[in-house]
């Protein structure tokens, strides 16, 4: 049987160059969507898939994703006296009882891969998630990692996210081949040209990882990018083991992009009873 999956990592130390001024002094994980930062939709998606140990890989200027899962006492002497009950409730909320949050430094973003191998000492010897908190999915019912989570419960091995990209954009994403009529991947590439890409299916920011990875990423050298690319481990993983594609539900936001941290924005804004009016006669306006 498949074993319970019970760590989320998040990679939270890239440099967020395309975010600049704004990621300065602050991780774009802390940019918010409407009223909460991207790294707390993350922590909500983790803790909805049942996991109970969140680690953070995080670089310099992350002090701020720290503070935000801690408590505050101060802030929440202050609502109290000024009877701010709802607002208080909400603060208190942002992390439920029972979870641990344990933060590594990754001394230099050597790349995605480098990030979760900083993770091992705090993920041990099980099966664990990788979640990008600047890649926002938006699920009706089920959050994606909790998709990924019922897949491998099902079947075993790791699973990673998937979903078709324009051919044209392949150079954005790790692209997959998958073995004919099934779910199990054949080959993975980070980053390949158009001509040369496998398919147009991507990988998006949700994983589930068994950690025979971390050995294989112990001995991967710089690729794409000269980043030591969790692409790379993971094509050393498929001939091992399976690794599965799981085409989820859920409409995916990139919000390391300008444009798709404005897509996301407006669209969680319209879902937002309060804002939802207002906000069409705005656009109406501009439009
Ligand atoms: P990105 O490719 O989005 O890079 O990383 P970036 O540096 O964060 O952003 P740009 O491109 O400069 O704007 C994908 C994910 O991997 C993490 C990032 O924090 C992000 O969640 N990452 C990347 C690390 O944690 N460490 C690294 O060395 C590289």
């Amino acid at each position: 049987m498949a074993q319970k999956v019970r760590t989320a990592v998040f990679p939270v130390a890239g440099r967020g160059t395309r975010f600049l001024p704004a990621t300065k002094a602050m991780p774009k994980e802390m940019l918010p969507v409407v009223d909460k930062p991207l790294v707390q939709y993350a922590v909500e998606e983790a803790l909805e898939a049942g996991v109970n140990r969140l680690v953070f890989v995080t670089g310099s200027s992350k002090r701020a994703i720290e503070d935000h899962f801690d408590r505050d006492p101060e802030l929440e002497r202050a609502l109290e006296q000024s009877g701010k009950n709802d607002l208080l409730d909400l603060v208190r909320a942002i992390l439920p009882a029972g979870v641990s949050c344990v933060y590594i430094r990754q001394g230099e973003p050597l790349g995605l891969g480098h990030a979760v191998l900083c993770a091992r000492p705090a993920v041990g010897d099980e099966p664990f998630y990788v979640h990008l908190p600047d890649d926002l999915i938006r699920c009706t019912e089920q959050g994606c990692l909790a998709q990924l989570g019922a897949y491998h419960a099902e079947h075993g091995g790791s699973v990673l996210a998937v979903q078709e990209v324009p051919r044209s954009r392949t150079r954005d994403y790790g692209i997959v081949a998958l073995a004919e009529g099934g779910t199990a991947i054949s080959r993975i590439v980070e980053k390949p040209l158009p001509e040369e890409a496998p398919s147009n299916l991507a990988v998006v920011g949700r994983y589930l990882l068994t950690p025979e990875i971390f050995d294989l990423l112990e001995h991967i050298g710089q690729g794409a990018g000269g980043e030591i690319q969790l692409t790379d481990g993971i094509a050393q993983l498929l001939e091992r083991q399976p690794v599965h594609a799981l085409a989820f539900r859920g409409r995916r936001y990139d919000c390391g992009s300008k444009l798709g941290y404005i897509q996301a924005t407006l669209d969680y804004a319209m879902a937002d009873e309060a804002l939802a009016e207002p906000l069409k006669v705005h656009l109406r306006g501009l439009l």
